[in-house]
């Protein structure tokens, strides 16, 4: 009788803990789903990855199975002054992808946005010669690789280095080292971790003059025998931009060039803009006007349901390719999380990703995971 007391509690507690596996099993689970297609991805922040915000941890725990950095290791968190590095939210990112067995992408070595402010300049602001920004872009990324050599699937090496028109975006990297910049960024990444993959990472690349512009660089780091095993095209889209066939043109002469692609950024914002295509420079800043703002309180079913089936006709694009695609990557968890809040018009309310502000799924999730399974 002793033991049956004893051993009870413990039957019950196995039979429980097995119940709730079983239970997450039958989740309905993008991760899973999209199992052998590719990766799905989401970007986190510093309160999912100090695990403070339970409910978004349980939907990235059901449905993701790659993070990537939203913000915690741009240049001007991790390496704030030149002698100074802080490693506190991108240990604790890099943990969090490994304790749940994610691919972890690094986003960004070199960047225009987010810059450390004393990165290409002296103490006069003067910009530093060629020897010192090399110097400075090889420390910063043989320090920053260097710390998770073998931990980080992948890195973003370099974002957003092109004009919609195809030239060379006039960032102070270019100013001072010309088009050098992008194989040396490369070339150091390399050098520091020999196993991680190497992206490059833009935005609006359904351009034709990014398009073209980004197949020519990765033709040219691989004919210089550079590693570079993806192209990231960032996913900030609109009602009315990209249009997906040119979508799909990039996607295709992206991989032609022998890389995989990757869907890095996804979010589709539903909100008014004041042109046609707003790109996603972090630098673009608009006043805030009540018009600009139309569904402070919901959105309407009709609205709604027009962003829901734009958003199925890219993803079904996705699943097309998904033998040229290894990663598809949201911008944050539920629309609550998303930067588009702010961007490119501080203090509106966006709904621009596929969970909504009660961490229930848009019927884009259902839509997808039924994509699949007819698919299969
Ligand atoms: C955004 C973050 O989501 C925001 O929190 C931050 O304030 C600005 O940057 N392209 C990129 C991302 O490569 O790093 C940007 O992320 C969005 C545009």
């Amino acid at each position: 009788m002793r033991i049956y007391y004893l051993t009870f509690p413990l039957f019950l507690l196995a039979f429980l803990s097995s119940c709730k596996t079983v239970e997450n099993e039958h989740q309905p689970s993008l991760k899973t789903s999209l199992k052998g297609k590719f990766l799905m991805g989401v970007a986190v922040n510093d309160a999912q990855t100090s695990e403070q915000d339970t409910a978004g941890l349980r939907l990235i725990k059901q449905h993701f199975n790659a993070v990537a950095a939203e913000n915690c290791m741009k240049s001007e968190v991790i390496h704030p002054e030149e002698n100074r590095y802080d490693f506190t939210r991108s240990d604790r990112f890099v943990a969090f992808g490994e304790k749940y067995k994610m691919a972890i992408t690094g986003h960004t070595l070199i960047w225009h946005s987010q810059l450390s402010p004393w990165f290409c300049v002296d103490k006069e602001g003067k910009n530093v010669s060629r020897e010192v920004l090399i110097e400075r872009m090889k420390n910063h990324i043989h320090t920053v690789v260097g710390r998770y050599k073998g931990r980080i699937q992948g890195w973003d090496v370099v974002n957003e280095a092109f004009e919609d028109d195809g030239s060379y975006r006039k960032t102070k990297f270019y100013e001072i080292l010309g088009e050098d910049y992008i194989p040396l960024a490369f070339q150091f990444a390399h050098e520091a971790d020999p196993n991680a993959e190497l992206y490059y990472n833009d935005y609006s690349m359904a351009h034709k003059g990014r398009r073209d512009a980004v197949v020519r660089m990765v033709t040219q780091l691989k004919a210089k025998g550079i590693r570079i095993d993806a192209v990231g095209m960032q996913g900030h889209m609109q009602m009315d931009f990209p249009v997906a066939k040119e979508f799909e043109k990039s996607l295709l002469a992206f991989a032609n060039t022998g890389v995989q692609v990757m869907i890095t950024e996804i979010d589709m914002t539903i909100l008014p803009t004041s042109k046609q295509n707003i790109g996603a420079d972090v630098g673009t800043n608009f006043e805030y006007k009540k018009e600009m703002n139309p569904y402070p309180d919901a959105l309407p079913d009709s609205v709604a349901q027009a962003w829901n089936t734009r958003m199925e006709e890219f993803f079904n694009l996705f699943l097309k390719h998904s033998d040229k695609i290894s990663r598809v990557t949201v911008w944050g968890v539920t629309d609550a999380d998303s930067w588009r809040n702010d961007w490119p018009i501080r203090g509106r309310k966006d709904y621009p990703l596929l969970f909504d502000r009660n961490h229930q799924p848009k019927p884009i999730v259902e839509a997808i995971l039924k994509s699949v399974n007819k698919n299969n």
